[in-house]
């Protein structure tokens, strides 16, 4: 049984942001059903470099989360799977992903991420391997591949998910487009009909109608608490995805899990008062859990990259951005950002369902 339920809302896994001060963020928020760690390397986990275990920490929620793994190889990644399972100094995290989507030039060279969905049977050989090594929930990340030819890509899903995948996420772009154009969602919908494994669809969401019109459910469907209250119907019968993912826009507004958990619950037929949202608050907040959470090498860029993000909705986003980014200090970042609401204080508040 999955680890969470058919309208279920995820967190993506995003490199420098999704670590365990960016999910403790979220989890005093409004929490997703269901996160991951940003990418770790399998073969740097298994050699004990610096900060791995950092980058597979799991917590605060390890019975929600999957580690994230890229790999160049089927022994490395049951290595990993295993060292996972096994480590006496940390958590048992949910379950495992395998990245077969990141086109980043490093990590493709390498034969990583998004270099797999050249090959099926040598993705294939990968699942099976983590499968054997791995007893906990098993899931892949994909892109769409080298091309739009959808016959290749189911071809490739079916392949790997019959290795004994619990999930596949789809982000439905091309390996050569980064995020230029729109995610083609009409991919999602048609490898969620043709799959026999449920499929979770990302890329581009942000609002609560396109999660309805992915999983074709009304919101309701994903009240939190109800994991693994409705299967999924492979075929005909299934009306679309069986979860959507959210990465951006979860750091632009991190309070989005809350925001659609709240439109989703049986109350949101009652109008309530909308909630308001201190954006400084929140921002201090992740440069606090940052300091606390991550290693101390790690602090300043992944609060870069945060606010990179964060910043984007502000009146002058391009303003606050920089010079967030250019902070030379944690502090320096906390005094930056503090000064902007001084000099706009139109932007310091804005309501929940913003
Ligand atoms: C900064 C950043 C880092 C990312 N790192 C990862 C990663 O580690 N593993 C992965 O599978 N995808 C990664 N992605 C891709 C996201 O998981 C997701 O597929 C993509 O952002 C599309 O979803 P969105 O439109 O909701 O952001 C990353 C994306 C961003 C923006």
């Amino acid at each position: 049984m999955l680890p969470f339920s058919s309208g279920s809302i995820l967190l993506a896994p995003m490199v420098g942001i999704t670590n365990r001060a960016f999910r403790t963020l979220l989890e005093e928020l409004g929490s997703p059903d269901y996160a991951f760690t940003e990418m770790a390397s399998a073969e740097a986990y298994i050699a004990n470099a610096p900060y791995e275990s950092d980058y597979t920490d799991s917590n605060p929620k390890p019975d929600r989360t999957s580690v994230q793994f890229y790999s160049r190889s089927a022994a490395s990644l049951a290595a990993a799977c295993s060292k996972l399972r096994n480590n006496p100094f940390q958590e048992l995290p949910a379950g495992v992903d395998i990245n077969f989507g990141c086109s980043a030039p490093h990590i493709r060279s390498k034969g990583g991420g998004s270099a797999w969905s050249s090959d099926p049977d040598l993705a294939a050989e990968l699942v099976s391997a983590a499968r054997a090594a791995w007893p906990g929930i098993l899931s892949a990340k994909i892109r769409m591949g080298p091309d739009e030819d959808y016959d290749r890509l189911l071809g490739f899903c079916r392949r790997i998910a019959a290795e004994g995948l619990d999930f596949l996420c789809l982000h439905p772009r091309r390996d050569d487009q980064k995020f230029k154009g729109k995610a083609r969602h009409e991919y999602s919908l048609r490898l969620a009909r043709d799959l026999s494994c449920p499929l979770v669809a990302n890329g581009d969401i942000t609002e609560a109608a396109q999660i309805s019109m992915l999983t074709g459910r009304q919101r309701a469907g994903a009240a939190k608490g109800e994991a693994g209250a409705s299967t999924h119907t492979a075929g005909a019968d299934a009306p679309g995805a069986y979860a959507v993912m959210i990465g951006r826009e979860a750091v632009r507004k991190p309070w989005i899990f809350s925001q659609l958990h709240a439109l989703g619950s049986a109350k949101s037929a009652i109008p309530t008062p909308a909630q308001s949202i201190d954006r400084l608050t929140v921002g201090l907040r992740f440069l606090a859990l940052a300091e606390l959470y991550l290693p101390e090498a790690w602090q300043l860029e992944s609060a870069r990259r945060f606010f990179s993000y964060y910043c984007e909705q502000f009146s002058f986003a391009h303003h606050i951005k920089f010079k967030t980014m250019n902070s030379p200090s944690l502090s320096a970042m906390a005094e930056t950002f503090t000064a902007y609401f001084g000099n706009v204080p139109e932007d310091r508040y804005c309501s929940l369902d913003h």
